[in-house]
């Protein structure tokens, strides 16, 4: 945990923001896996860590606008919990370790969300993203289970993004821990990266440096030679030297804190001349993305001069034809890279998205296009110093999207299909960085993980 002042100085923020009204921000429930006491590992709920810090399960904070207090509120351990858990802080031990002087039992927040007899006050809550959440709004609140998230505050979830989405210093040291162990993640996997292996070995090795460094993966691990399946969870294949392995894998510090890295390797080592053709490309686009990243800028800006990039590269190829600016105005380039430049990152691996990414992402100035690709882009907003966003341009060659595009004469003028089917089982490459927008420009966060044609293989043959 951070220093309580921070908790507090973080509450008294929002309560200022907020204006009056009653706060709830539930903390999250263990979950079970297959029966109750076998759960999955827990999480708790970001926005409760972001203003209450605290990891135990079952937790309520509720910061009240109108009397200035904050409470923390659940019940007890009691002996029967103790013989399993051993010896735990109270309710109102933890509350004071974040600066909270006001704790009570599940019946006193029922009390204090009934208005004590007099009348209900006016409760905001976030959107939940979790059934049992959703089912105790509806109980606490007297609503109905469906009627819940209609209820959920906007003024509440926009005054989480205005203060979230400007990292602290003491934020973006997290960030960069959890970037030094996404580090060892990805240098360590590399070099395993080798004929014979399988990825389910190289995701096992990073999953467990990550637990080296304390903390879970901070999303399922990527790790495909079939990079051109955007979220390929699957781990079964035999690595065979002229595919292009895609490792798409970050990590939590303890406090929660993410990083959310690529990186795409030759297996075996070696680039052969087609690899190091699409591999530079790419690396262009994500170099030129942070050439351009710098406060005043949209992301949605940087995202098209990144396709400009990939445009002129895929142009020089012979792939696309035609002028660059119409390509990217178009959207051709977006068969080949069906996703956005990046998202915010924080104590999500996409911060806040359950507040709804058109809240995060986007605001009333900067509103998300309707076309294929750029229309995927989870955060085009203008840029601010303080922001933590990934730069992560890639190339896919999704042979089914190349099939559809081409029957149905998809930018037709601006694809030479003929050229572009040379490719069709080339797979795909990502490159991804996590980047602080500074108050001139960004810097790329973190130990530098290699990442040019030279680097890569240098860490691969060494
Ligand atoms: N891990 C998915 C992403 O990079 O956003
Ligand atoms: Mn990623
Ligand atoms: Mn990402």
């Amino acid at each position: 945990m951070f220093k309580k002042e921070t908790y507090i100085a973080r509450r008294q923020q929002l309560r200022k923001e907020m204006g009056h009204g009653i706060i709830i921000i539930p903390g999250n429930h263990e979950a079970p896996c297959n029966y109750k006491d076998n759960t999955y590992w827990f999480r708790q709920d970001s926005t409760f860590l972001y203003f209450f810090g605290l990891q135990r399960e079952d937790l309520v904070g509720v910061i009240d606008c109108d009397n200035g207090k904050d409470y923390i509120f659940a019940n007890d351990y009691d002996i029967d919990d103790i013989i399993w858990t051993g010896p735990l802080p109270s309710v109102a031990e933890l509350a004071a370790q974040v600066g909270v002087e006001n704790s009570g039992d599940m019946a006193a927040l029922r009390r204090l969300l009934a208005g004590n007899g007099g009348a209900r006050p006016c409760a905001h809550f976030l959107p939940p993203y979790r059934a049992d959440i959703r089912a105790d709004l509806a109980d606490w609140l007297g609503i109905s289970y469906s009627a819940v998230d209609s209820y959920a505050s906007l003024p509440l979830v926009l005054a989480c993004v205005k203060q979230r989405m400007i990292k602290s210093d003491e934020e973006i040291e997290e960030i960069e821990r959890a970037i030094a162990t996404a580090y060892n993640m990805h240098v360590g996997a590399m070099k395993l990266a080798m004929p014979g292996r399988y990825e389910y070995e190289l995701a096992g090795f990073m999953e467990g440096e990550a637990w080296k460094g304390n903390g879970p993966v901070s999303f399922p691990i990527i790790m495909t030679v079939h990079g051109e399946t955007l979220h390929n969870h699957g781990h079964n294949n035999r690595l065979e030297v002229g595919r292009m392995l895609v490792m798409d894998a970050g990590c939590e510090t303890p406090m929660n804190y993410c990083s959310d890295i690529t990186r795409s390797v030759p297996v075996g080592g070696r680039f052969d001349d087609r690899q190091r053709t699409i591999y530079e490309i790419v690396l262009n686009a994500n170099l030129e993305a942070q050439r351009q990243t710098r406060p005043g800028v949209t992301y949605k800006e940087v995202h098209t001069a990144a396709s400009r990039v990939l445009a002129q590269g895929y142009k020089d190829l012979g792939i696309l034809r035609g002028n660059v600016d119409d390509i990217v105005a178009a959207g051709a380039h977006s068969l080949l890279m069906p996703h956005g430049l990046g998202h915010m990152m924080g104590l999500d691996v996409h911060d806040m998205e359950n507040y709804g990414q058109i809240n995060v992402g986007y605001d009333t100035e900067t509103r998300p296009s309707e076309q294929f690709g750029l229309g995927s882009l989870r955060c085009g907003r203008r840029l601010q110093p303080g922001f933590v966003i990934t730069d992560e341009p890639g190339c896919y060659f999704i042979p089914a999207l190349i099939d559809k595009w081409q029957a149905e004469g998809t930018c037709r003028d601006f694809i030479n299909f003929d050229e572009l089917n040379k490719w069709r089982d080339f797979g795909g490459i990502r490159i991804e960085d996590d980047i602080l927008v500074t108050t001139d420009g960004c810097r790329v966060l973190g130990k530098p993980i290699p990442k040019t044609v030279a680097e890569i293989e240098e860490v691969m043959n060494s």
